[in-house]
Order: C-alpha cells, then sequence, then structure tokens
C-alpha cells in the first residue's frame, strides 16, 4: 500500500528544499536544476502569475510536513484543450508511489476544473521511472518524439516518448 501523499500549490518558502531536491546527478533526464536558491526563488514567484494566464499549475508534494517532491500541469498555449504532466520526486522517496500518485491528483485537476481533452506525459526513453508511472496511470504510449526537448546537461536536443490520456 502506497504512503499517501498530500498536494498543495507551491510556496516561495519551498525553495530550499525544491533547490536541494533537483540538486542531484541522479536526475538524470530532468531539465530543472536551480543554480542557486535565489533562482528557484524567482521561479516560484511566477507561480500565482502563470496560475491566473492559464499556463502552468504548480504543486508541492508532502508527506506528513515534509515536502518531499513537485508537480505541475502545463498548458498548451496553442491548443488549450492540453495540458502536459510533470513530476519529480526526492530521491530518498523513490519507489513509495508517489509520483503515481501525484499524477492521478493532476489528471483529476486537469479532467475536471481545467476541462482538459487531453493530457500528456513526456519522458526520455532511458527514463524508465518515469515511463512506469505514466503506464501505471493508464497513459498510452502514442510514439516517439524527435529532438523534442533541450537538454542542458546534454547540451543537444533529445528525443522523449509520448505517452497521453484523452477524456
Ligand atoms: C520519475 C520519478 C518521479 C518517479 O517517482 P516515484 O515516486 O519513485 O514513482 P513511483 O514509485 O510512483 O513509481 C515508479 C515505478 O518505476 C519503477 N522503476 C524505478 N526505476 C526503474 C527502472 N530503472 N526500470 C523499470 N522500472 C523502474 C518502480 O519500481 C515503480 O514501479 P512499481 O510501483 O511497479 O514498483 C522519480 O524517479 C524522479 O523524481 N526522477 C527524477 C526526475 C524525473 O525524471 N522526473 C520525470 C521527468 S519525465
Amino acid at each position: 500500500m502506497a504512503t499517501k501523499i498530500k498536494v498543495r500549490p507551491q510556496k516561495v518558502s519551498d525553495a530550499k528544499s525544491f533547490f536541494e531536491i533537483l540538486n542531484n546527478d541522479n536526475f538524470r533526464y530532468f531539465g530543472a536544476r536551480p543554480k542557486t536558491i535565489k533562482e528557484e526563488i524567482a521561479f516560484l514567484k511566477k507561480n500565482p502569475r502563470w496560475r491566473k494566464q492559464n499556463f502552468a499549475y504548480n504543486f508541492s508534494i508532502l508527506l506528513g510536513k515534509e515536502l518531499v517532491g513537485g508537480c505541475g500541469i502545463h498548458i498548451n498555449q496553442h491548443r488549450l484543450h492540453i495540458g502536459e504532466i510533470g513530476y519529480f520526486v526526492d530521491e530518498s522517496y523513490w519507489g513509495k508511489g508517489i509520483a503515481t500518485q501525484a499524477v492521478s491528483f493532476l489528471e483529476t485537476l486537469g479532467f475536471g476544473k481545467l476541462k482538459l481533452k487531453r493530457i500528456e506525459i513526456l519522458m526520455e526513453p532511458k527514463n524508465k521511472a518515469s515511463e512506469k508511472v505514466a503506464v501505471k496511470n493508464g497513459y498510452k504510449k502514442e510514439g516517439l518524439m524527435k529532438k523534442v526537448v533541450f537538454s542542458k546537461r546534454a547540451k543537444d536536443y533529445r528525443d522523449c516518448y509520448l505517452y497521453a490520456k484523452v477524456k
């Protein structure tokens, strides 16, 4: 039985925890790695505007009072019926079903209040944990998107599997 998570909108005061979680060399296929806590604060300060603009809805994942990860939905600004889910979890908490629950929460929000018709999840083919999260939530693989993300780490464009669910 998975540990039950709580999810709430991200706060600027989460910056130090996110900075520590994200600066992990084992996050091999994840783009966001703040260089400083200040940079993370600047990111978190944008969240209220992004919500108002229907651009992104980002959340903190908590276990009890501890912040253990982050997740969110970005709305496709050309096709407002499409959202893309993203997630990350502190390495100390991997394999406990946390990201799987986070996706379920985001999906309820996406197909419910946000009235989306299609939700996508993209991951690099080697990111097997992320792919498993999509599969466990019933997302279907639609193909391989060539050069769809830019990896700062690899300094190159990377291919990703496209997983999606439609309502
Ligand atoms: C991807 C990530 C969010 C998964 O978080 P998590 O809370 O551990 O995910 P869950 O526990 O819900 O599910 C992970 C599943 O992948 C499985 N898994 C982990 N590593 C795996 C691997 N190398 N190969 C196959 N399956 C793997 C786990 O066993 C688990 O499946 P199970 O429940 O059937 O045992 C976490 O690894 C992470 O934060 N990675 C770095 C950031 C990232 O890559 N984010 C996604 C970008 S697309």
